[in-house]
C-alpha cells in the first residue's frame, strides 16, 4: 500500500470531493482518482461510494479512514525520529508553557544536559496544543504543561501535583503575613494571569476553580508576559493565582496559600507514543530521580 494513495483518500474522505481535494494536494484529478484505484483494488473493497453528484465513504471506507490517520501520523513520526537518530549532532527539543518553569524544570535540564553532553538539548515556550502539533511534526520530543490530552499520538504522563497560591498587591487588606485566602474572599477582584496563546490555556483552569466551588468566574486578564503580571499586580491592578513555585519570583507582591489546599493544578508530560529513545527514557529518570529526593507523593508518572 502507497503512502501517497493513503494520503489522496485522507484528503477525499475529508473534502467529500475530488474537485477539492486535487486542489487540496495540487494534483490534476485524474491522478487523484487513480490513486483511489489503486487503493482500493489493493485493500480489495470499495472504499468510496461514487453517486450522480455526490460522493459517501462506505462502511469499509469510514473504518479504513480512521486508521489511516493513524498509519500517516505513525509514518511521519517515524521519519522524524529516523532523521534525528541519523543527524551528527543529536538535537533534543523541549516544549514547556510558562507557568512550569519555575518548579523542578532548571534542576531536570541541567542533569539532562550532564547525562548528554554531545546533545544540543533546546527549549521553547509553547501552548499545550501546539505542542502536540509540534510532536507529531517531529519539531520537538517533550512537551511540558499543565494540560492532559488524549491524542492518539502522544502519550501523557501526569508528574505530579502543584499547589496553587494568590499574589495580592502589598497593600492589599488580605495581604496579611500568613493570612490564607478562601476562593470567596476574591471572587470579586479582576484576576491577572500570564499565559501563552492556544485553546486551552491557564485561564480554563483558573475559572475551573471558581466553578468547582459554585462560585461566579470573576473577570480574567490575560497577558502574554509573566513578569508584566506580576507587575500589574504589585501595582494594584488585580491578583493572580499562581502555581507554588512562582514564589521564587520576588516583585513588590505578597504570596498566600489557599485554605483549600486541594486548589491545585497537575503537572504533565508529553511525549510520541511509539518514542522509544534513550534520552526520554532518562529524561524520566531524572525526574523520577529527583521527585524521590524531594519526597513527591506516588501519583506522579502516571499514564493519563
Ligand atoms: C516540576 O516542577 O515538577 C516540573 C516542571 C517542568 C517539567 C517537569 C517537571
Amino acid at each position: 500500500m502507497e503512502l501517497k494513495h493513503v494520503k489522496s483518500f485522507i484528503a477525499v474522505a475529508e473534502e467529500l470531493s475530488f474537485t477539492k481535494a486535487a486542489q487540496r494536494l495540487h494534483i490534476a484529478q485524474p491522478p487523484l482518482s487513480r490513486h483511489i484505484k489503486l487503493l482500493e483494488e489493493d485493500v480489495g473493497t470499495l472504499l468510496i461510494k461514487r453517486n450522480y453528484r455526490s460522493i459517501e465513504l462506505t462502511k469499509a471506507g469510514h473504518f479504513f479512514y480512521q486508521h489511516a490517520l493513524d498509519l500517516l501520523e505513525r509514518a511521519e513520526s517515524t521519519k522524524y525520529m529516523t532523521r534525528r537518530l541519523g543527524n551528527a549532532t543529536q538535537e533534543f527539543s523541549i516544549a514547556v508553557v510558562g507557568s512550569v518553569l519555575y518548579g523542578y524544570l532548571p534542576e531536570i535540564i541541567y542533569r539532562l544536559r550532564l547525562a548528554y553532553p554531545d546533545y544540543r538539548v533546546h527549549m521553547r515556550q509553547m501552548g499545550t496544543t501546539e505542542q502536540i502539533q509540534a510532536l507529531k511534526e517531529g519539531k520537538i520530543d517533550v512537551g511540558f504543561g499543565r494540560v492532559a490530552t488524549d491524542d492518539p499520538n502522544a502519550r501523557c504522563l501526569e508528574l505530579r501535583e502543584e499547589k496553587m497560591i494568590v499574589a495580592l498587591p502589598v497593600n492589599h487588606p488580605l495581604a496579611q503575613p500568613g493570612k490564607k485566602i478562601d476562593l470567596y474572599d476574591i471572587r470579586d477582584e479582576n484576576i491577572i494571569i500570564s499565559c501563552v496563546t492556544g485553546k486551552i490555556t491557564y485561564a480554563n483552569i483558573v475559572s475551573a476553580f471558581f466553578e468547582r466551588k459554585g462560585l461566579p468566574t470573576p473577570p480574567i486578564r490575560e497577558e502574554s508576559d509573566l513578569q508584566f503580571a506580576l507587575g500589574m499586580v504589585a501595582a494594584g491592578e488585580g491578583i493572580s493565582i499562581v502555581p507554588e513555585s512562582f514564589s521564587k519570583i520576588h516583585l513588590n507582591v505578597s504570596y498566600h496559600e489557599f485554605s483549600d489546599d486541594k486548589i491545585s493544578s497537575s503537572i504533565h508530560m508529553h511525549f510520541r507514543k511509539n518514542d522509544q529513545s534513550e534520552i526520554v527514557r532518562d529524561l524520566l529518570d531524572i525526574i523520577r530521580g529527583i521527585y524521590d529526593a524531594e519526597h513527591i507523593s506516588a501519583m506522579y508518572l502516571q499514564d493519563k
